[in-house]
């Protein structure tokens, strides 16, 4: 297969989802389709359950499931599909966050009956910004649920999408018949008296075909005709450039746990998402059919076992193919390295491969090279962009507990800020180390994996911050700079690129600062410039 088959074949994606929504079942499902495994089940949910959060082995088991999820590769007609573990938990959103600096397009699962939550929000967020092509995916048919009408105007305004239907439910819940299929002009009976047997497929591009009335009855043949009616009248009709461009998502409905609309899913995704996309590098557009390898960083997973320091280093390939033993540059150490034993990925296995192309992920061993975001070139200096830092929620002092310990302490902290764990402040004034999270459950990780990691304890102490602001004056030299950073002293830091970064107390500070300092920019991430 030649290079530029290789890449149109390859569809990477995330499925993101407020936790319970059905993502894990509906990988499962993913994976079945694929022949990747042989039984349901085979999937570990990779979150934290209920009431365990203050568990440290339910911390460790889940990184235990999520090294084994990172990556679920499998084929598919003639596509190889990379599928992206994005956890759902709020306490990790971080890690999702720059997991999709990594996929080509994701797909968004719903619960029928909760509708849009909150974590979905967010993800669909940066998503949007992004312009990621998202697929939705409206999930649990078989229960009672909202009216799918009120679900997409829901979708529309709380997740800022436009949407079309390329699929629409008949009946729901105990009154579910199954599902017309807008995309493929079928229909999908859903049978059996256990309401668990995969579907029944009837061909049915008319649905004014009186036929439709003895397959699902009446009542549900003239309220579809009439719903299909108002679809056509109020959304969009499909526009694949649309979708691509990140301005139009196309939903479905169905039922993972019942594999009920997920063959349907599968075979239009796979039709219409896209192959590895472009991306911006500081000095350039990078494209995938470029002969030269060049990729970055997204993930860094660290230390399973205390006994060997090593980690794994997630490359996804942005253009060119990454050969095993072959040297390439590490642009930030301007250092070439070789990979004796590069991992791919396949369903939950790893196996050493000799060549990845465009769209994969590898898994590199790496004694402490990488930190999050590093390009890896075949010798062209460039960094990629778009693996920005979040503003933290939470922020706390870290205290030395053990001054026998103080380089263990500091070589710990320095690796699981590099994983991306937390994110590290030094405070102008006196130096202090401040961690910033995006939830309380990192600050226990943190001391878990010190203590058991590094040999170092640490402790806590609260600091009143609400938000990191990264700063960036118009003028260095100005008079109005140097007034800010007088009278904000104690509420300055560096983050650990050394950008300054202002820690405000509440929403009302940082709108008081930016009235009263109006060329110092404040930014909630730190991809500004
Ligand atoms: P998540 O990864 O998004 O957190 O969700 P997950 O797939 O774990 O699904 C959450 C719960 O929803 C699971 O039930 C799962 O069986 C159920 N579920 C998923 N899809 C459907 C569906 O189409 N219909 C119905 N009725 N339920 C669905 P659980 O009781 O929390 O877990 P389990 O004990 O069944 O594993």
């Amino acid at each position: 297969m030649s290079f530029k088959d290789e890449i149109a074949r390859r569809r990477t994606f995330g499925i993101i989802s407020h936790p319970d929504a059905g993502k894990t079942t509906l990988t499962e499902k993913l994976l079945l389709f694929g022949g990747a495994i042989q039984e349901a089940g085979a999937v570990k949910s990779n979150k934290i359950k209920k009431g365990a959060t203050s568990d440290f082995m339910e911390i460790e088991r889940q990184r235990g499931i999520s090294v084994a999820t990172s990556v679920l590769a499998f084929n598919y007609k003639d596509k190889k599909i990379n599928i992206l573990d994005t956890p759902g938990h709020k306490d990790f959103a971080e890690d999702t966050f720059r997991t999709l600096t990594a996929v080509d397009s994701v797909i968004v699962v719903i619960d029928v009956a909760k509708g849009v939550e909150e974590q979905t929000e967010k993800l669909v967020e940066v998503c949007r910004m992004r312009n990621i092509p998202m697929i939705v995916f409206i999930n649990k048919l078989d229960r009672e649920g909202k009216d799918a009408f009120d679900l997409l105007d829901e979708v529309e305004q709380k997740l800022k999408l436009t949407v079309t239907p390329l699929s629409f439910p008949i009946g729901m819940g105990y009154d579910f018949k199954g599902i017309y299929n807008i995309w493929e002009k079928n229909i999908n009976l859903f049978t059996g008296d256990s309401r668990k047997d995969i579907e029944e497929t009837i061909a049915f591009d008319d649905v004014n075909n009186p036929e439709l009335d003895k397959i699902v009855g009446e009542e549900h043949a003239e309220k579809l005709r009439e719903e299909l009616e108002l679809v056509t009248e109020i959304y969009p009709d499909f526009d694949r450039e649309a979708y691509l461009k990140g301005d139009l998502q196309p939903v479905f409905f169905g039922s993972a746990l019942n594999n009920f609309g997920v063959r349907e899913l599968l075979d239009c995704f796979i039709e219409i998402a896209p192959q590895p996309r472009p991306k911006e590098s500081d000095t350039r557009l990078v494209k995938a059919d470029e002969e030269k390898f060049s990729g970055f960083v997204f993930k860094i997973h660290a230390n399973m076992d205390p006994k060997h320091r090593d980690r794994l280093a997630f490359i996804k390939i942005v253009s060119g193919t990454f050969e095993r033993n072959k040297p390439y540059l590490h642009v930030r150490h301007n250092k070439n390295l070789k990979f004796a034993s590069p991992n791919a990925f396949f369903a939950e296995k790893k196996e050493i491969v000799d060549v990845s192309y465009p769209g994969d992920i590898v898994g590199l061993h790496d004694t402490g090279n990488f930190k999050i975001g590093d390009t890896l070139t075949e010798g062209e200096v460039m960094n990629f962009k778009g693996i920005p830092s979040f503003s933290p929620e939470h922020f706390r002092y870290i205290n030395n507990a053990d001054p026998m310990k103080s380089k263990q302490l500091e070589k710990g902290i320095d690796q699981l800020m590099d994983e991306g764990v937390a994110q590290l402040f030094t405070l102008e004034m006196n130096g202090r180390k401040v961690i910033g999270t995006v939830g309380a459950l990192q600050y226990e990780v943190i001391q878990y994996r010190l203590e058991h990691e590094y040999g170092a304890k640490c402790s806590y102490e609260n600091f009143p911050a609400y938000k990191a602001c990264w700063v960036k004056p118009e003028d260095t030299k100005s008079e109005e700079f140097a007034e800010f950073k007088r009278v904000k002293q104690k509420f300055l830091g560096h983050d650990k690129h050394g950008q300054l970064v202002f820690l405000a107390d509440s929403e009302f500070s940082i709108q008081m600062t930016q009235q009263k300092y109006p060329s110092v920019k404040l930014y909630f991430t730190s991809d500004f410039y």
